[in-house]
């Protein structure tokens, strides 16, 4: 399993937030996704929040238009959101938790708390032909409740383990690192497709790489500032050189 290949998705929502920024068109978000792609990208995630503070529904409209990869659709739970997946049926739909006043995506989806509304929500989707996966912390009783509503894929929160590397606190990093292992593990034995991200960076990304289970990371942040001083493509290009060192 461990020379399962380790796919990139990476996450252009930030060249969007600087776009609103000064609520032009520019930079172009649906640019930087193409350059992703040429650059390495085996697939472009966007988030489309219900405030729309950085991705816009037009934007969604050219990723599909425009992209070779496949496009993972992150959205919350909301009859809206169903709506416009349904519309697109991307490769993909992430679900997320959301709330307004948070800056991004703080933690994972409650699933065992709405398993029933949630295995009803996702239903059409999965008719529709989207895998569907769900963005959780790395608990068991979430995985589980993942797996009983017919997701195919869980997307674990590295979040808690970034924070915890940034901040110097390593204790808790490697906790959190040995909690994301045996998860996937655990997701994987379930017959779950394991993907991961959140908060990834060239210091943190080989460790999670490095787990077998792992098919997918998607990496957005970190990457378009790092494209600020060396450009997208060498951004991209040292990630997928570390997540592929870590692989091998
Ligand atoms: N995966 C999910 C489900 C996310 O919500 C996000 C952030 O939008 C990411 C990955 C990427 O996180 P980051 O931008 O911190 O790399």
């Amino acid at each position: 399993m461990a020379d399962t290949p380790l796919r990139l998705g990476v996450n252009i929502d930030h060249v969007a937030t600087l776009r609103n920024a000064r609520g032009g068109a520019l930079p172009d978000p649906v640019r930087a996704a193409k350059l992703a792609e040429a650059a390495g990208a085996d697939g472009i995630t966007a988030h489309l929040r219900e405030d729309r503070r950085h991705i816009r529904d037009e934007d969604i409209t050219a990723l599909m238009d425009q992209l070779a990869v496949p496009l993972n659709f992150e959205m919350a739970a909301t009859e809206e959101m169903q709506a416009i997946a349904l519309r697109h049926t991307p490769h993909a739909v992430c679900i997320v938790p959301e709330k307004r006043e948070e800056r991004t995506t703080e933690g994972g989806l409650d699933v065992a708390r709405e398993e029933n509304k949630l295995a009803h929500y996702i239903a059409p989707l999965r008719d529709a032909g989207c895998r569907v996966s769900i963005f959780i912390g790395a608990d068991q009783k979430q995985i589980e409740a993942a797996h009983r509503i017919g997701a195919e894929v869980i997307e674990l929160h590295t979040g808690a383990y970034c924070d915890a590397h940034a901040e110097g606190d390593f204790d808790t990093r490697d906790r959190e690192l040995a909690a994301l292992k045996e998860m996937s593990a655990f997701a994987h034995d379930l017959g779950l497709e394991v993907h991961a991200g959140h908060g990834l960076t060239y210091d943190t990304v080989q460790p999670i790489a490095a787990f077998p289970e792992v098919r997918e990371l998607n990496i957005g942040h970190f990457l378009i500032g790092e494209a600020v001083f060396r450009g997208l493509d060498p951004a991209i290009a040292e990630m997928r050189r570390l997540m592929d060192a870590a692989r091998s």
